[in-house]
């Protein structure tokens, strides 16, 4: 299986720098084919531009985004790792949707409306938050979360979605994380 990693996040001292680390070691020891794509350490240019939609709608796609959406195309699986701010993705993983996910590569409008052209791949989602699950859970956020994300970018790219994890992190401890790390490792060593 190839299985890509798309990561974010500016600290390498973060709980999503060590669910990444912990997810490749994983994916490794399983004999995938891994490959990581680091957002901060690329300094993606995460801002879609005037040039950028020209290109895309005349067929001339800017190199920097041939070049991420030829790894999406290569990809099986594509996990992505990243904090959730503001209820919602980092600017420069919302910046990476908005320019890799383009008309004619993620999604078209035919005869029968839009239409997901990334069929046959899964996408998985590693969102650690702050704030806990007792307050995300009732209130809805969580659904709100899995809808604009899971379903309004994934599914309507037609990428099936597997697990969201989402892992609440204000007041954990040590072994609280530790078990997190324990839960994704499991899950993706298989
Ligand atoms: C700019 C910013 C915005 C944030 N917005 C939210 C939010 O909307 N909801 C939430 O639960 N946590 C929010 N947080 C908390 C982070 O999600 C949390 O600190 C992070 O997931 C912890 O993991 P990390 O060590 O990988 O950063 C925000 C943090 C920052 C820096």
């Amino acid at each position: 299986m190839n299985s890509l990693i798309i990561y974010a996040h500016p600290n390498p001292a973060s709980f999503s720098a060590a669910l990444k680390s912990e997810i490749e070691k994983a994916l490794e020891a399983k004999g995938d084919q891994v490959k990581v794509r680091d957002l901060y350490a690329l300094n993606f240019n995460c801002v879609l531009s005037g040039a950028d939609l020209s290109g895309i709608y005349s067929g001339n796609i800017p190199e920097d985004i041939k070049v991420e959406q030829d790894i999406i195309s290569w990809a099986d699986n594509i996990i992505l790792i990243y904090p959730i701010w503001w209820t919602g993705l980092p600017a420069i993983v919302k910046g990476y949707i908005d320019r890799v996910f383009t008309y004619g590569f993620a999604y078209k409008v035919g005869e029968n409306g839009v239409e997901g052209l990334l069929k046959g791949k899964k996408a998985y989602l590693i969102t650690p938050h702050g704030t806990p699950k007792e307050y995300y859970e009732p209130s809805g956020m969580l659904n709100s979360l899995t809808q604009t994300q899971d379903e309004g970018i994934f599914e309507f790219s037609g990428i099936e979605t597997g697990k969201h994890f989402y892992f609440p992190m204000m007041g954990t401890d040590q072994s609280q994380r530790e078990e997190y790390l324990k839960e994704v490792n499991a899950f993706f060593k298989k």
